[in-house]
């Protein structure tokens, strides 16, 4: 296991995640502001997976498996995308549909943040559809300010959608009660 929050456990993917992986992914409301389509098959989960880099102090971006600790099944994923600098991140992440409202994504999206600041990281930036509630109020609950709104950035669903800019900075995240 990589990190440990109360309740999860993020670690590695592996190829037997891939029919777990599919399952969410393939939910039309979850791929809805996401960059895969729905259906997500299970031969393309099993191709993504074998890509994930198996580094996550290397550059570049790195999926995190959120498995919940009381019976191990996995139950979304964290995305980091470690700049070339190795001082700047982006993050991303899901969740799958049944475990939503319960505060998990949040406590990963915080694990992951913790570990990345307490490395020396200076700043973590994360985009999103303007539409995607539940996505800005996790952003907004861990402490991410809203830097900018590009207008009509993102064509989908038969129209044209802003994006959201967010960021953190360690100052920031340093000043936020834990
Ligand atoms: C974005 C996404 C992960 C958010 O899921 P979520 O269930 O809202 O997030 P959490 O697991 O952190 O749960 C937070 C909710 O649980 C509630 N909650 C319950 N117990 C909680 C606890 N112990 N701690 C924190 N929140 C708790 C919160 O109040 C919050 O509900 P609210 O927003 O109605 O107030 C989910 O909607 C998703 O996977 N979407 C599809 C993928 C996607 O769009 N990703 C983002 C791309 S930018």
């Amino acid at each position: 296991m990589l990190l440990h929050t109360d309740r999860l456990g993020l670690r590695r993917f592996t190829a037997a995640d891939a029919p777990a992986f599919s399952a969410y992914r393939s939910d039309p409301a979850i791929a809805r502001y996401q960059s895969w389509d729905a259906p997500f098959p299970l031969e393309a989960a099993t191709e993504r997976i074998r890509t994930y880099n198996d580094d996550p102090g290397q550059p570049g971006w790195f999926q995190y498996a959120v498995e919940l600790t009381a019976d191990g099944s996995l139950i979304g994923d964290v995305g980091f995308h470690l700049h070339d600098n190795l001082l700047q991140g982006d993050v991303g992440f899901t969740l799958a549909p049944g475990r939503h409202g319960r505060g998990y994504a949040t406590e990963a999206v915080r694990a992951v943040l913790h570990h990345r600041f307490a490395g020396g990281l200076h700043r973590v930036s994360a985009e999103c559809d303007a539409r995607n509630t539940r996505s800005r109020r996790l952003l907004e609950r861990v402490g991410f300010q809203l830097e900018g709104q590009r207008p009509a950035f993102t064509f989908a669903d038969g129209e044209w959608s802003d994006q959201c800019l967010y960021g953190l900075l360690a100052d920031q995240w340093k000043r936020l009660p834990h």
